[in-house]
C-alpha cells in the first residue's frame, strides 16, 4: 500500500492559495448567492497556466462576477495583454465590470454581453488560451469556434467536465484530430462543485 496522507480533503484545505481582499469578497458573495465560481484552486491553476504559456490574448466564456477573469488577467505583465470575456447575463456583466475596475484591470479586459455561440461567430482574432465555463450543454456547440480562434499550440481549459451534460463535449474533443486532451478528475476545495472534473486540451 502506498504511504498516503490520511483525510486528504481536510489536509489539503490548509494549502489553499492566498487571495487578496477583493477575491475573498467575491468568494463570500458567491457563497451567499449561490454563484458557481471556480474557487481558489482552479483560479490559481488558471493563473499559473496563463503565465506558464505566456498568454497575451485570452478568451473566457462565462464571466459571472469576474472571479476567474481576475485570476487570468493578473497573469499579464502590467499594461500588456488583452482578455475578452463573454456572458449572456447583463446583470452579471455589470457586476463583473465593477470588479475589473476595482482590480485595476479595466484597460485589459473587454466585457462582451451576449450568447457565446453568437458572439464567437463574429470574432476572427487569435487567442493563446481559452477558458470555457458556460452552461455545460453549450460546450460542444462552441468547441469548433474555440478551435478556430485558438492559435496552434494554444491551450483550452474547460471546467466542470464531470457534469452529465458535458458528455457530448467530452466525446467530441477526445475524438477530434484537432485536439490533444486530458481530463483531470480531482478534489478541488471551494470549487463549485468540489468533486469535479477539468479538461486541458492543446490545439494541434
Ligand atoms: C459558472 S458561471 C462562470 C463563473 C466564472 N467563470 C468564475 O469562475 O468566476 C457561468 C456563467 O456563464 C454564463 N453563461 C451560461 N451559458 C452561456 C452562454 N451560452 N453564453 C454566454 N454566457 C453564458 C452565465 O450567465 C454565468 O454567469
Amino acid at each position: 500500500m502506498p504511504n498516503l496522507i490520511d483525510n486528504p480533503e481536510e489536509y489539503f484545505r490548509q494549502f489553499l492559495p492566498k487571495r487578496d481582499q477583493l477575491l475573498m469578497e467575491l468568494e463570500e458573495e458567491a457563497r451567499r448567492e449561490g454563484i458557481p465560481i471556480v474557487g481558489p484552486i482552479v483560479g490559481e491553476l488558471l493563473h499559473i497556466l496563463a503565465r506558464a504559456t505566456q498568454s497575451r490574448r485570452i478568451l473566457e466564456l462565462g464571466t459571472a462576477t469576474g472571479y476567474s477573469t481576475i485570476f487570468l488577467a493578473r497573469a499579464f505583465e502590467p499594461t500588456q495583454g488583452r482578455l475578452v470575456t463573454i456572458d449572456n447575463d447583463s446583470d452579471m456583466a455589470a457586476r463583473a465590470k465593477i470588479n475589473f475596475h476595482r482590480a485595476g484591470l479595466d484597460q485589459q479586459i473587454d466585457m462582451v454581453v451576449g450568447d457565446s455561440q453568437e458572439k464567437l461567430f463574429e470574432m476572427d482574432e487569435s487567442f493563446d488560451l481559452v477558458f470555457l465555463d458556460i452552461d455545460k450543454e453549450d460546450y460542444a456547440a462552441v468547441l469548433p469556434h474555440c478551435g478556430r480562434l485558438l492559435k496552434k499550440g494554444g491551450l483550452l481549459i474547460a471546467d466542470n467536465v464531470r457534469f452529465k451534460n458535458a458528455d457530448p463535449f467530452n466525446r467530441l474533443i477526445s475524438e477530434s484530430s484537432k485536439w490533444r486532451s486530458v481530463n483531470l478528475f480531482a478534489y478541488l476545495p471551494l470549487h463549485s462543485p468540489e468533486k469535479d472534473g477539468l479538461c486541458l486540451a492543446l490545439r494541434l
